[in-house]
């Protein structure tokens, strides 16, 4: 058995910009791999008929995205595989951390390999967007900003190394919801091009503090609806994160410190709630723990 590792991402700043004909959003953000995963195991040798199972340690509601992508792995390699799944899942469902798509993106990666194949990274770009908008960033990891639905991913220099804490409220939060709860007008939608984004980018590049200019469109309207989700990220900031902010549309926050220390020092001020420590992962690191199946293995 092959086993991989799906590394969760944050998104460090998300703007959501104008609706699209297509009934999605335009975004820009900033994501960030980081240590914090999920294993996946796989078994698959070809049959003439083709059955995919998955073994999980969680319950996963609804249809399982790594299904879905062995599928689509097998419909583009044109031939039926026998494929079993051991998933140990680590990271928060629903929670704003891309948990479904990382799974889904560490298939594409190694699956093919393990078959004796390779597809080609547009084949591989393709499947993961018909997947799911978080999906194709995955298939690069690291640091990277991401456009349009947000599967239009533009690989980045790694971002600066931080000391991380995630919360995990426990709080699952819809996405289609968190985004038709989001009321901007016309003027907000029309933006000017020089975003958080943008000013992020330039301070890493300059060696500037980047914090303030993190932000995140979903905030407000999730923290109305969840202002304990608000609280927890204000605790965040009084324990010294630099940014504290909510991942994704929610609902894991994340704090990053300037040390270990700081960050443990926070951790022991927030008794009560689920916490993780983190690190960023470097898109080097990421590239040889996910997509490690070396093509053309037998
Ligand atoms: O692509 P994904 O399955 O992650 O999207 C879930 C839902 O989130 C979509 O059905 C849509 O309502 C919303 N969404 C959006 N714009 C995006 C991404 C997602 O409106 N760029």
């Amino acid at each position: 058995m092959v086993s991989v590792r799906a590394y969760a991402k944050l998104n460090l700043s998300l703007e959501v910009l104008n609706k699209r004909p297509d009934g999605f959003h335009n975004l820009r953000t900033l994501f960030q791999s980081i240590s914090l995963h999920d294993s996946v195991g796989i078994e698959a040798k070809r049959s003439r008929t083709t059955r995919v199972t998955v073994s999980s340690d969680v319950e996963i509601p609804g249809e399982n995205l790594i299904v879905r992508a062995a599928h689509a792995v097998l419909e583009a390699l044109g031939f039926a595989a026998r494929v079993e799944f051991t998933l140990r899942k680590r990271i928060p469902m629903g929670g704003g951390l891309g948990g479904g798509s990382t799974d889904a993106a560490a298939v594409l990666l190694s699956l093919p390999g393990i078959l004796g194949r390779r597809l080609s990274p547009e084949r591989l770009r393709g499947i993961a967007s018909s997947l799911g908008s978080d999906v194709p960033f995955f298939l690069v990891g690291g640091t990277a900003l991401g456009l349009g639905r947000g599967t239009e991913i533009y690989p980045l220099p790694d971002a600066p190394a931080a000391a991380g804490l995630l919360i995990v409220p426990g709080v699952h939060v819809s996405t289609a919801t968190a985004f038709g709860q989001l009321y901007r007008s016309e003027s907000e939608l029309t933006r000017a091009s020089s975003g958080p984004a943008e000013r992020i980018a330039f301070a890493w590049a300059t060696g500037e503090d980047w914090a303030p200019f993190s932000s995140n469109d979903f905030e407000d309207a999730v923290f109305g609806s969840h202002p304990e989700l608000g609280r927890l990220r204000a605790e965040l900031q009084k324990y010294g994160a630099r940014p504290a902010r909510m991942s994704g549309s929610g609902s894991t926050l994340f704090g990053l410190f300037g040390s270990r220390e700081l960050r443990e020092a926070a951790a022991r001020q927030l008794p009560g709630v689920r916490l993780v420590a983190f690190r960023f992962v470097t898109r080097r690191r990421y590239r040889s723990a996910v997509g490690g199946v070396p093509a053309g293995r037998p």
